[in-house]
C-alpha cells in the first residue's frame, strides 16, 4: 500500500499540520524565511506527525492539542535534517537542493537552530512536565547518537550492538516519542502510552535499517537524496558490517580493507555489499523489528487507527523511498 492511501482518512488533519508547519517557520528575516521553507516545501513522508495523531486516538483526541505536538516533532525532524546535510555534505534532500547547497553551511546551521527553537516554542504551551522531559531526553540522546556515528566512522570492527545503539538514538527515539507524546497529550492510559512507545521504537529501528539498506540498493532519483553515500562518508551501516564479517564475500572485502584500499576501491566495495547477503540480513532484521512493533500494540483497543499503525509498519518494511 502507498502512503497516500494509508493516510487517506487523515487527509484533513494532515493538511492542517502542513499549514501549521508553514506558519511556525514564517519569519520576517527573509533569508531565514526562505531557507527554512526550502525543506518544508519539498514535502516528506510526515511519519512523525502522523504517529502523533494516530496515537492520540487512543485517548481523548483533541486535534488542537495534538496539532502542536505533531508540528513540533516534524519541525525537530526537519531541523536535524538541515544539520545532517551539513555533516553529510549532501546537496539533495527530498529531491531539492539542501539548505547547505543553496546557501551555505553557516546559514544551514542557523536555519536548523531556528526551526528547532520554533518547535520548542510550540511545546511551551503544554503544562505537562512529562512531555517536556520526554522530549528533551530524546533530543539529548539524538545528539549522542549523531556523535557516536562520527566516533564510529570507518570502524569496521564495531559490533552489531554498537550499530543498534546508535540508530536507536539517532532515529528510533524520535519516532518512539512521537507515539508517546501523542498518547500523553490525549491523556491516554499510561499502559497504552507505553505500548505505543514500544511500537514507535521498533518501527523506528526498522525505519533506519531500511534507510541504510536503501542507501546501497536505491537510486538517488528514487530517494530524492544522494544514494551510496553512507560508506563514502565512513558511516558503516548494517549491510556493510554483515558483508565484511559474515558474508561469502568477506575475504575479498577484507583483502581490500587490509590493504588500506577501501577508499580507492569504493565503487567496487559498494557493489560487493549491494550484492552480498548483508542486504538480506538487514531486511530480515528490519522485518523482525516490524513484527515486534506489531506485537507491542496487540492488546490496544481495536480501533481503525490501530490498523493504520500496522499498515504504516508494513509500508516501512517494504518502502523504496
Ligand atoms: C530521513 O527521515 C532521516 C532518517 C531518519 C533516515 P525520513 O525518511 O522520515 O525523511 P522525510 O521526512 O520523509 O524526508
Ligand atoms: C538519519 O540518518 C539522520 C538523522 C537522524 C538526523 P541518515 O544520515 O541516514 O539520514 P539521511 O539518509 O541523510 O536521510
Ligand atoms: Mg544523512
Ligand atoms: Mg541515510
Amino acid at each position: 500500500m502507498k502512503l497516500v492511501d494509508i493516510y487517506y482518512k487523515m487527509k484533513k488533519d494532515i493538511k492542517e499540520i502542513e499549514k501549521e508547519l508553514e506558519k511556525n517557520i514564517a519569519s520576517d528575516q527573509l533569508v531565514l524565511h526562505r531557507s527554512s521553507n526550502q525543506l518544508l516545501q519539498a514535502g516528506g513522508k510526515r511519519i512523525r506527525p502522523v504517529f502523533v495523531l494516530l496515537s492520540g486516538r487512543f485517548g481523548n483526541y483533541e486535534f488542537e492539542k495534538l496539532k502542536k505536538i505533531a508540528t513540533a516533532l516534524e519541525l525537530i525532524h526537519m531541523a536535524t535534517l538541515v544539520h545532517d546535510d551539513v555533516i553529510d555534505d549532501a546537496d539533495k534532500r527530498r529531491g531539492k537542493l539542501t539548505v547547505k547547497a543553496k546557501w551555505d553551511n553557516k546559514i544551514a546551521m542557523y536555519t536548523g537552530d531556528y526551526i528547532f527553537a520554533q518547535a520548542l516554542s510550540l511545546i511551551t504551551e503544554f503544562d505537562h512536565p512529562d512531555i517536556h522531559k520526554t522530549l528533551s531526553n530524546a533530543i539529548v540522546r539524538m545528539c549522542e547518537g549523531e556523535i557516536e556515528q562520527i566516533r564510529d566512522f570507518n570502524n569496521w570492527n564495531q559490533s552489531l550492538k554498537q550499530y543498534l545503539r546508535r540508530i536507536k538514538r539517532k532515529t528510533a527515539l524520535l519516532i518512539a516519542i512521537s507515539c508517546k507524546l501523542g498518547a500523553l497529550a490525549s491523556d491516554a492510559d499510561t499502559a497504552y502510552a507505553r505500548k505505543l512507545y514500544r511500537f514507535g521504537y521498533n518501527v523506528g529501528m526498522a525505519f533506519q535499517i531500511v534507510d541504510d539498506i536503501l542507501d546501497f540498493t536505491a537510486t538517488t532519483e528514487q530517494l530524492g537524496k544522494p544514494a551510496g553515500s553512507d560508506l563514502r562518508q565512513g558511516n558503516i551501516t548494517i549491510p556493510a558490517l554483515y558483508a565484511m564479517h559474515c558474508s561469502k564475500d568477506k575475504e575479498v572485502l577484507r583483502e581490500i580493507y587490509l590493504q588500506g584500499q577501501v577508499n580507492e576501491q569504493m565503487d567496487e566495495v559498494i557493489n560487493i555489499i549491494r550484492h552480498s547477503e548483508g542486504i538480506d540480513f538487514a531486511k530480515r532484521l528490519a522485518q523482525r523489528y516490524i513484527q515486534k512493533a506489531k506485537d507491542a500494540i496487540i492488546d490496544l483497543p481495536t480501533i481503525h487507527e490501530k490498523e493504520t499503525l500496522i499498515e504504516i509498519g508494513n509500508f516501512i518494511a517494504e518502502r523504496t523511498y
